[in-house]
């Protein structure tokens, strides 16, 4: 019996380790593209554009996708802000290049989430979510958000 509570207690160990590590390479990741964003800057005549801000921080994400047969063809991001908000709209533009317009109108909060991969509280899940909402209003053509 002790034997068998031993072998639980290195296994549930490992996993451990293993989650640590997992969520240090998420957050080695979040950080590279806060540093060394992609594709941040502006597009030559884009299809889409919108900037929204958070209005908690004042910080702000501008998307630009560049469309064709319904399809991103190009996507470019730019604004200031925290390191979650600018790693989120680095790995979104770099995950929605060649993505059908259709596809990424479902995407949602889970995907971003994924994308990022590591847990994020209520208060910074707003900074995470700022580049998909500027993406999905400007999918939609909204002139603002409805308040
Ligand atoms: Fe402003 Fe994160 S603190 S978007």
């Amino acid at each position: 019996m002790k034997a068998r509570q031993g072998a639980r207690r290195d296994f549930l160990s490992v996993v451990e380790n293993c989650t640590r590590a997992l969520m240090d390479l998420y957050r080695e990741a979040i950080i590279d593209h806060y540093k060394h964003p992609r594709h941040k800057g502006q597009l030559d005549d884009p299809d889409i554009h919108y900037r929204d801000t958070n209005p908690f921080c004042g910080d702000e994400v501008t998307v630009q996708l560049k469309v064709v047969d319904n399809v991103v063809v190009d996507a470019a991001f730019d604004g200031k802000g925290c390191a979650i908000s600018q790693a989120s709209a680095s790995m979104l533009m770099e995950e929605i290049i060649g993505m059908p317009l259709a596809k990424l109108k479902r995407w949602g909060k889970e995907d971003i989430l994924d994308l990022l991969g590591i847990e994020i509280g209520p208060v910074r899940l707003k900074c995470a979510l700022l580049p998909l909402k500027a993406l999905k209003a400007g999918l939609y053509g909204l002139e603002d958000w409805p308040a």
